[in-house]
């Protein structure tokens, strides 16, 4: 029974439910908001005379009005939710794309340096009998070093180099792989020898300025057979090289060096010429570091379960952005990752032109 001096809001309550209900977009329902509740509107109105009424009357009032505010503002919500839902899906049907039909020339698509790079090595090395093989951008620390011979206390294990993920219940700590070598590891605990894979993929470490990016690309390579020897390992990267270089007597040098998973191991130089502060490919006075590899340690073979006393063979390991600025031209690795249409037209390649060793790896 509404007291004597209240008025009875089931009139008001009707006609601003009605409205709300009406409200055909979302723009007419903030024009009905305003005006029932809005600085103006005829609710707040009706909050404004609470103040000269009888304490008693107030009460009574006050409540009555305060549902009926929420009531009409709750249904305003619901109703900017069904509106926002029914304009997202009239959007949805307006825009959709027929993805049939063909690109516009003006707007048509280039492969990135670093897809066309993978498909050139995919291709030179597919010719040689290799398999692709991939494995986790995210590893565990035995794929990723012990199995690979690298000691609990070895400096490539610090936190400088390794991006590590958040320590797991049982103490364990996964890794965003350091190296393409871990996938060496997979495909050996996988398959019997003969083994012959390329294993291309992304790989991060803590590092970043002009000339390097935390993420970046490389290639592993992998030989395991019984009388595979380092004499494999120099004819095939020399091949490889000069294939993929397109110079056919591009100079090519072993150097001794040191990986934990390799013994003997070496790093491999392309010759250059860096006179006349221009860098040119080919035969000059000078060598250009691009990849390192050696002959399988014994102890990633038996990490693995191969018999070390019966197979042997060979790894090595390049990064892509270097060889494919190398070739291309490309001055700064971070462009690489900057997604600029321009520098994509620029550099990009056209698609369907899949490089082969028969049809050629760059048109
Ligand atoms: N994993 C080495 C690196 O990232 C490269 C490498 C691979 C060297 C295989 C030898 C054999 O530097």
């Amino acid at each position: 029974m509404p007291s004597d001096n209240g008025q009875d809001l089931t009139g008001l309550q009707r006609k601003w439910l009605d409205a709300v209900a009406q409200a055909s977009g979302v723009e007419t329902l903030e024009q009905v908001r305003v005006e029932a509740l809005g600085k103006k509107g005829e609710i707040s109105g009706l909050m404004k005379t609470l103040g000269s009424m009888s304490p008693e009357a107030r009460k009574d009032f006050g409540a009555r009005l305060n549902l009926l505010k929420d009531e009409v503002a709750a249904a305003i919500e619901t109703r900017k939710a069904t509106l926002g839902d029914a304009a997202l899906d009239a959007r949805l049907a307006r825009e959709t794309l027929d993805l049939t039909l063909p690109a516009r020339p003006e707007q048509e698509g280039r492969i990135h340096p670093i897809s066309q790079t993978i498909d050139e090595i995919v291709a030179i090395f597919g010719e040689m009998g290799f398999s692709v093989a991939e494995g986790p951008d995210i590893e565990d620390d035995f794929h990723n070093f012990t199995a690979l011979n690298i000691p609990a206390d070895h400096p490539a294990r610090q936190m400088q180099d390794t991006f590590y993920l958040p320590q797991r219940a049982d103490g364990s700590q996964m890794v965003l792989r350091t190296h393409t070598s871990p996938v060496q590891i997979r495909t050996m605990q996988k398959a019997k020898p003969p083994i012959r894979v390329i294993c291309p993929g992304r790989t991060y470490r803590v590092d970043s300025d002009m000339t390097h990016s935390p993420m970046f690309h490389q290639v592993e390579g992998l030989v395991i057979d019984e009388t595979t020897h380092m004499g494999h390992l120099k004819g095939c990267l020399i091949d490889f090289v000069r294939a993929f270089f397109g110079i056919d007597d591009l100079p090519v040098r072993f150097r001794p060096s040191y990986f934990p998973f390799t013994e003997p191991s070496a790093e491999v130089d392309i010759g250059c010429d860096r006179s006349g502060g221009e860098l040119k490919l080919g035969k000059g006075k000078d060598w250009m570091e691009i990849l390192g590899s050696g002959m399988v340690h014994p102890n990633v073979l038996e990490n693995c379960g191969i018999d070390s006393t019966k197979y042997q063979g060979f790894a090595f390991g390049m990064g892509i952005e270097r060889i494919a600025m190398l070739k291309y031209g490309i001055p700064d690795l971070r462009t690489f990752y900057e997604s600029d249409l321009r520098w994509l037209r620029h550099y990009g390649f056209v698609p369907l032109d899949m490089p082969s060793m028969v049809g050629g790896l760059t048109r």
